[in-house]
Parts: C-alpha cells; sequence; structure tokens
C-alpha cells in the first residue's frame, strides 16, 4: 500500500469529522446522529481490523447437538485430537498454515521442531499444575484464569 495513500484516507476522515465537530456547539456530546455520519471513518476502521484484527478468532459451544448444511456440530467441546486422526481434518478447514500454493514452506521444519522439543519434556520432564483445579474460559478466546503455571521435575536419570 503506497503511503500516500494512507495519506489522502487520513485527510479525508479528518474532514468528515471536522464537518460533525464545526455543526455542534463546543460544549455538544457526540450524538447517535453524529455517529451514523461518520460512514467513512467507519469503513477506514474497518478494514484496519481485516487487516490487523486484535483478536484472531474466537470459540463458540454448542448448546445441543445440531446439524447444518451437512455438518454434525456436537455438543459440547472439547480438546479432541482424534480430529487429526486418520483421515484428518477437511482440506481448508484447518489452516494454521494457510493453503494453496503459498502454504508455509516450512511446516514440516516446524512438525519437527515440535516434536523434537515435546520429546525432550515428555521424556525428561515430569509436571504438575501449580493450581490443579485451574479453570479455563472463553475471554473471547480460550485462556486458562491462572496462567497455566507448571511445574516441572526432571525425572530419575536411568544411570544413577
Ligand atoms: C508453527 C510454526 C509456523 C506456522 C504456524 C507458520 C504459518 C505460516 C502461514 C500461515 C503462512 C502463510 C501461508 C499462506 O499464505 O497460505 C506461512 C508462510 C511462510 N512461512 Fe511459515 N509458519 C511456521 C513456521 C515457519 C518456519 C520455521 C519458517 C522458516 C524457517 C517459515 C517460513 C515461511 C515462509 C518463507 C512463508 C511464505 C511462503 C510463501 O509465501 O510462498 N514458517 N507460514
Amino acid at each position: 500500500m503506497r503511503a500516500e495513500l494512507v495519506i489522502d484516507e487520513l485527510r479525508i476522515g479528518w474532514t468528515e469529522q471536522m464537518e460533525i465537530a464545526e455543526s455542534k456547539a463546543e460544549w455538544e456530546l457526540l450524538s447517535w446522529d453524529d455517529l451514523q455520519k461518520m460512514k467513512y471513518s467507519w469503513s477506514v476502521a474497518c478494514e484496519a481490523l481485516r487487516l490487523l484484527p486484535p483478536i484472531l478468532g474466537t470459540f463458540r459451544e454448542a448448546i445441543t447437538n445440531f446439524a447444518y448444511e451437512g455438518y454434525m456440530i456436537p455438543k459440547g467441546m472439547k480438546f479432541d485430537k482424534s480430529r487429526f486422526q486418520g483421515q484428518g481434518p477437511a482440506p481448508y478447514s484447518y489452516v494454521p498454515f494457510g493453503g494453496g500454493p503459498r502454504m508455509c514452506p516450512e511446516k514440516e521444519y516446524a512438525r519437527f521442531k515440535i516434536l523434537v522439543f515435546m520429546h525432550n519434556v515428555v521424556t525428561r520432564f515430569k509436571w504438575e499444575m501449580v493450581f490443579p483445579d485451574e479453570k479455563m474460559i472463553m475471554d473471547p478466546v480460550l485462556i486458562a484464569t491462572k496462567g497455566l503455571h507448571i511445574r516441572l521435575f526432571p525425572h530419575q536419570s536411568s544411570s544413577s
């Protein structure tokens, strides 16, 4: 995106806001109608949110089983590794590495690093949660309420 384009857009947004400001007394607060006039400003905000969304995704929990366009959405939500077993997920339904011809070329390198890390943590340490009954909440993405702290204990070496 050219910098002049951004400057032009800011200038038009400034004009829209100044027109609203000038139509009001200095002490007068913004009204609902004023907000309806900020069409250009809102389109700029929407485009900024599209390019850099503050939240990349969220979760919803189905409160009952239901079918939508041939997909069965089961009640509840759980960590379910089985979705990656067998046939795996349907194409383009899982895209952390992107998809198509520009898909992350280092996907396999990332897989190798993640698995080596997991191997070393699991074989060298056992761990316990600092807060064993810690709750996971949606706020609006999944987070652990106390930061999911764990204590690591080195396994006894078999040679010692
Ligand atoms: C868990 C680790 C990683 C994730 C989740 C990830 C994710 C992604 C995603 C979403 C894309 C965009 C794909 C698209 O446009 O469809 C991408 C592209 C790319 N990634 Fe990764 N990546 C990871 C690790 C790496 C590593 C370790 C490297 C390099 C050593 C790497 C190099 C690249 C490159 C060069 C592209 C651009 C590909 C292109 O435009 O043709 N990535 N990655």
